[in-house]
């Protein structure tokens, strides 16, 4: 797994500082590398539990960690894995979600994630489920496809784009559709990045049901934290990070009843070095909370007294 790269590892490391024998929840494990560097530091005693949706994530967790009788591995989405270990009562001291997709998703043409390699429209992360990308640009009424390229790509011709789709469908590969949002969405915005990129980026999002996921599971993950316990999120594009910031607002806001702290008051990114060396981390975002420890009444009372 050479070419993964775990993105803002150093960064990540530094804010959840993992110490010998520290519980490690993991959320979206993917191929390890965040994973590994933590395993490594809270040792082979320690409580830890690997969390992702996908199969072939699994399948790496479980060839690189067999050996290791402290750890789970879960094949779920992050949002029922954290149902089920807070109805077993679990808490855990350092919790990471690295969100989105891996960088092997996006090279395996045949997930159909990438808008340069020709595959089939899926796009699912968990190939259990039943909704894939076909459906979305085939199935879809044009006005239910452009809310999803408006709210999940704010694309300003949504409206236009989704017309386009619908008129000209199918579509049934990558490339396809790619090529033909390029001819269709023309501004000079686009000479960075290809022009259907925030139309990939709308559709997958509708396909994995990410923000909603996202926004439903935060509170959990607070509720899986020990006291003192630190919770680090990284994010890829604005959607999801500013649902991540406005979650760690809430709970650190009010000076009185926070129950958390904002340890990345600035939103933390990825270092020049890393830059360089990985180009897929330009827009990756890691803010972190740490959980407030509550005083017990009685250290209150004495404390008054
Ligand atoms: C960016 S990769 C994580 C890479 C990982 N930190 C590493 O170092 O190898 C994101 C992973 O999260 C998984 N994932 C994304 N959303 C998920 C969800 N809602 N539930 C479970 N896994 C999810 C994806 O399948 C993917 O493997």
């Amino acid at each position: 797994m050479d070419h993964h790269k775990p993105v803002l590892l150093r960064e990540v490391l530094d804010y959840l500082n993992p110490r010998d024998g520290q519980s490690y929840l993991d959320l979206t494990a993917g191929y390890g590398g965040h994973a590994g560097a933590v395993l490594s530091r809270v040792g082979k005693q320690a409580h830890v539990v690997l969390v992702d949706q996908d199969m072939a994530a699994i399948n790496t967790l479980e060839q690189l960690f067999s050996g290791h009788k402290n750890v789970t591995i879960m094949q779920q989405d992050f949002k029922s894995a954290s149902e089920a270990l807070l109805s077993q009562s679990e808490q855990f001291d350092l919790i990471l979600a690295d969100l989105g997709v891996s960088s092997l998703h996006l090279d395996n043409k045949e997930r159909g994630f990438s808008l340069k390699r020709d595959g089939p429209l899926d796009m699912r992360m968990d190939q259990r489920s039943k909704l894939t990308a076909y459906q979305v640009v085939n199935e879809y009424s044009a006005n239910k496809l452009a809310k999803v390229l408006k709210d999940y790509g704010e694309l300003p011709s949504a409206m236009y784009l989704s017309n386009q789709i619908v008129m000209h469908r199918p579509f049934n590969s990558t490339l396809e559709l790619a090529d033909f949002i390029a001819k269709k969405n023309r501004t000079k915005k686009w000479r960075k990045v290809h022009p259907a990129t925030l139309v990939f980026q709308a559709i997958r999002i509708e396909v994995n049901n990410e923000l909603d996921q996202l926004e439903s599971s935060l509170p959990l993950w607070f509720d899986l934290l020990k006291e003192d316990g630190k919770l680090a999120v990284i994010s890829f594009h604005s959607l999801e990070d500013r649902i991540v910031k406005k979650f760690v607002q809430k709970v650190s806001a009010n000076k009185y009843e926070a129950t958390g702290i904002n340890l990345t008051k600035k939103v933390v990114g990825p270092a020049r070095d890393e830059l360089v060396y990985n180009p897929r981390s330009r827009s990756a975002k890691l803010r972190v909370v740490a959980k407030i420890k509550t005083q017990k009444e009685g250290a209150i009372n004495a404390d008054s007294g």
